[in-house]
């Protein structure tokens, strides 16, 4: 949640930044700012809204050569031109931007700075009075910045401008992403690498709790004791083509349309050069040493954990429990002799999910992350990472990397299962060939999913899924994705639950939608069709072939039964961008959310 960027070198340094922010809009896009410095001094342009609405109020006649950016998902303050980033000290002197919470924020104020005239609602103004008080008191600017990140608890990633130093980005970071890259003769700084690859592949990580100097030619990385600390760039794997909408209106529906692809690279990416499905042997080793396994994740990741939940125990014997991150801190349940921890996270930077890990790791438990984003702190922190191969999923709404997340989890329990021998059934490598082909069609089935979508939620402030068994997981995933972009209320029921209360809601034409891909459920999810309709409602049933009837909106090409989220998803999917599209809904960057969600 919230995107900081910055550059210093001999370039554009304002477009650089503007770019970079459009890179990152997908974190937070609420208000954006960026502050650039010349012999003139400091030029702070800020906007509420988009990246482009910024963009329209940046002075092209400002040159320079260094410069700080941020686009903002409020936590303290309404998003407003005031409270966007960057946040100016008193005098003027410092500028800085901010990515995270600064939990003891009121604290501070009250200690230190009574007699300073606070300007934004910001926790982050803090920051930037506290270091101005501190030179004002006089200590050196590197000393005041570093005796301030003591005082802070909680998250940052932080670009400070000194008006005095036209040569330094003094940058740190605590718990949220932050990476400086490396150029010839330039250094940027970014939440993530896709903001500056179009400059540079080369990017030095950062860990928490340490801050970095960051000149035209020089990146100085210390911790908070002032030793320095000399670390190896990596090569971004990024190929800026991926990052790019192409012909697609929305990023979403190039992610759905990518799902065939990475189904078929994860097959490629898993299997060793005899053709089998292979996973490193020490993270079998941890499955099969644990006597329970907690998957921990949140949204769409935990949808996909409970899917996964049935994979894992039908193939590989092995009891699972799913739990939401941010709930599992306070709530935790009675663990098992042998827990292994199994954090699911499209972004691996998931505040919630985090605040679990490092519970557990001080537990001294075992941890495996399965993610998209190489790298990232969960894929950093647990002790084994399983990747989605997925490539960046930018789109708020996940779509691609829960399909990546099924057929993970799948192979993971089939490679747990053969290492147990445990004989699985069916051959999964031939099963997700399958599962991919008939992601195909599903995506090539565009025009009557749209239509079923303008027939059932055109009008509807309602829509409730239902499901049984695995496809209940399902209908979850489904009105999330519906309620998240189209701003429908949407509920996921298990379908004998309706009767239990929600049925109270039904009314004349309430649209339901119903999974029926599971033959030991088909007829009793049926019944609970007729008995919505019969008070009303106005039924989609999506089957599957070989299981449908006359009856049905729509059905999905026949795969594995239990690989049927895997396809059973994307019409729901697609139902959703539709459902967004004819309600003139911002489909990429909906109300209110950030994609990778890093304050607790
Ligand atoms: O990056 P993560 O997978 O940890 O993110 C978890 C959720 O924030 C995420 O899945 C969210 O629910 C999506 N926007 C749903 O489409």
């Amino acid at each position: 949640m919230c995107g900081i960027v910055g550059y210093i070198g001999n370039n554009d340094t304002k477009e650089i930044l503007l770019k970079g922010l459009e890179k990152l809009e997908y974190r937070g896009y609420d208000s954006a700012g960026i502050a650039v410095m010349n012999e003139k001094g400091v030029h702070v342009f800020k906007e509420k809204g988009r990246i482009a609405d910024l963009r329209a109020i940046v002075d092209e006649d400002v040159m320079t050569n260094i410069g700080i950016g941020h686009t903002r998902w409020a936590t303290h303050g309404v998003p407003s031109k005031m409270n966007s980033h960057p946040h100016q000290s008193a005098t003027g002197r410092f500028t800085l931007v901010h990515n995270g919470v600064i939990e003891n924020y009121d604290l501070l104020k009250r200690e230190y700075l009574t007699g300073v005239n606070f300007v934004s609602e910001t926790d982050t103004e803090v920051i930037v009075q506290l270091i101005e008080l501190f030179v004002q008191d006089g200590m050196e600017v590197i000393e005041a910045f570093r005796k301030t990140l003591t005082l802070l608890h909680g998250s940052y990633a932080l670009a400070l401008l000194d008006e005095q130093n036209s040569e330094t980005i003094y940058v740190a970071k605590n718990k949220s992403p932050l990476l400086v890259g490396l150029g010839d003769g330039f250094n940027v700084v970014a939440s993530d690498a896709m903001a500056m690859i179009q400059v540079t592949n080369q990017y030095v990580e950062l860990m928490d709790k340490e801050m970095v100097l960051v000149t035209k030619n020089e990146v100085t990385i210390q911790n908070l004791n002032g030793e320095t600390i000399n670390r190896a760039p990596y090569t971004a794997e990024l190929d800026a083509s991926d990052i790019e909408k192409g012909t697609y209106p929305h990023y979403m529906l190039k992610e759905i349309d990518e799902q065939p692809l990475v189904m078929r690279k994860i097959i490629q990416m898993y299997q060793n050069e005899q053709g089998k499905l292979a996973i490193d042997s020490e993270i079998i080793s941890a499955m099969n040493e644990s006597d329970r396994i907690y998957i921990i994740a949140a949204g769409t990741s935990y949808h996909a954990g409970l899917v996964g939940k049935q994979f894992i125990e039908k193939m590989a014997k092995i009891p699972v429990e799913v739990h939401i991150s941010s709930e599992f801190g306070y709530n935790m349940p009675l663990l098992s002799e042998k827990p292994l921890f199994i954090f699911i996270s499209q972004s691996g930077e998931t505040a919630d999910s985090r605040a679990v890990l490092v519970n557990v790791k001080e537990m001294g438990y075992r941890t495996l992350t399965i993610t998209n984003a190489p790298g990232s702190t969960l894929s950093r922190e647990a002790d084994y990472t399983l990747l989605l191969f997925a490539g960046p999923e930018i789109a708020v709404a996940s779509t691609k990397a829960y399909t990546a997340q099924l057929a993970v989890l799948a192979i993971l329990a089939e490679v747990v299962a053969e290492s147990r021998n445990i004989s699985v059934d069916f051959d999964l490598v031939q099963e997700l060939g399958i599962v991919a082909n008939a992601m195909e069609v599903l995506c090539d089935s565009k025009e009557i999913i749209e239509h079923i979508s303008r027939e059932f939620l055109a009008v509807t402030r309602n829509a409730f899924f239902i499901g049984r068994g695995i496809d209940y997981y399902v209908g979850l995933e489904g009105a999330l994705k519906l309620k998240e972009i189209s701003y429908i209320q949407a509920e996921g029921f298990a379908g004998g639950e309706l009767k239990h209360g929600t049925i109270a809601l039904i009314e004349e034409g309430t649209p339901v939608i119903a999974l029926a891909t599971q033959e030991s459920v088909n007829l009793s999810i049926r019944g609970n069709v007729k008995e919505v309709v019969a008070r009303g409602a106005n039924p989609c049933i999506i089957s599957m072939n070989g299981l449908n009837m006359d009856e049905d909106s729509f059905v999905i090409p026949e795969v594995h039964d239990l690989l049927t989220p895997l396809i059973s998803v994307i019409p729901m999917q697609l139902i959703a961008y539709y459902a967004a599209l004819h309600r003139d809904c911002d489909v990429d960057k909906p109300r209110n959310l950030a994609k990778s969600v890093t304050v607790e």
